[in-house]
């Protein structure tokens, strides 16, 4: 009998692409874990934790957290049951050392990177997205006041928690994401692109025909 082998999906793009929203959409289309390292460290300052505290700086300057302490973070993560038959990554890996890292444990848990969808869009449309947003504070779930507005302004549409923006979105934070997305995540479309498994989604379309288009990319390869 054929090794059954878990599938991994990487979303990949610039701060405000839209991974955030897509992946909470394709997740639950695919019956797959969302895994984002942003809402993961978000959880984590907010209940104060030691893992919360470590990565708060970084955070608030709009720079990496360092790897040794993501790649320990999302490894935890993995390991948990519910991964065990595949997973959509969201914000992981970053860095070319994240990346080595998350191929190192998808060979422990017998599993493989699906397909890297890269969500692609011009720079000055981030700057309007990040600015416009809106984060659930129950469950993260995402909206823009202009793009994507909620039924109620100020209340998320599947929890009816309260609607709250982003510290590291302010227009200066912003700005450092962006260069620091260059500098150290850009890299990864190369490698991926290498390796035969990007695929270019355009991001600057609308919510509902990016994630068609993602869910085509993703069953292609399936
Ligand atoms: P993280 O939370 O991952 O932030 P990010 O990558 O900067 O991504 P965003 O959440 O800002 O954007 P998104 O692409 O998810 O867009 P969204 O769907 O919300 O990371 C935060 C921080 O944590 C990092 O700065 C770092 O410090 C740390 N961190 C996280 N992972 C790390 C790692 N691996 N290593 C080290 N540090 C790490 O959409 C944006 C807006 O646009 C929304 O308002 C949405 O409604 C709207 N929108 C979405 N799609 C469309 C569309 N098609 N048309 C119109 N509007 C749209």
């Amino acid at each position: 009998m054929d090794q059954v082998v878990a599938d991994y999906i990487v979303l990949l793009g610039p701060p405000g692409a839209g991974k955030g929203t897509q992946a909470q959409i394709v997740a639950r289309t695919l019956g797959l874990p969302h895994i984002s390292s942003g809402d993961i460290f978000r959880e984590n300052l907010q209940n104060q934790t030691p893992l919360g505290q470590q990565a708060k700086v970084f955070m608030e300057r709009g720079e990496l957290v360092p790897d040794e302490i993501t790649i320990a973070m999302i490894r935890e993560r993995l390991l948990r049951p519910d991964c065990a038959q595949g997973a959509l990554l969201d914000g992981f890996p970053r860095t070319p050392p994240q990346a080595k890292a998350l191929e190192q444990m998808l060979a422990e848990l017998g599993g493989r990177i699906l397909v890297v969808p890269f969500i692609s869009v011009a720079e000055q449309v981030l700057i309007e997205r990040l600015s416009g947003r809106w984060t659930c504070r129950a469950q993260g779930h995402v909206y823009h006041e202009k793009f994507n507005p909620p039924k109620q302004s100020g209340v998320c549409d599947v929890d009816g928690s309260e609607l709250y923006q982003r510290e590291d979105d302010k227009a200066e934070t912003v700005a450092n994401r962006i260069r620091v997305y260059f500098a150290q995540t850009a890299p990864l479309i190369d490698y991926y692109r290498q390796a035969g498994l990007l695929v270019e989604i355009d991001g600057a379309q609308p919510i509902e025909k990016v994630t068609a288009d993602l869910l085509e990319a993703i069953r292609a390869r399936q």
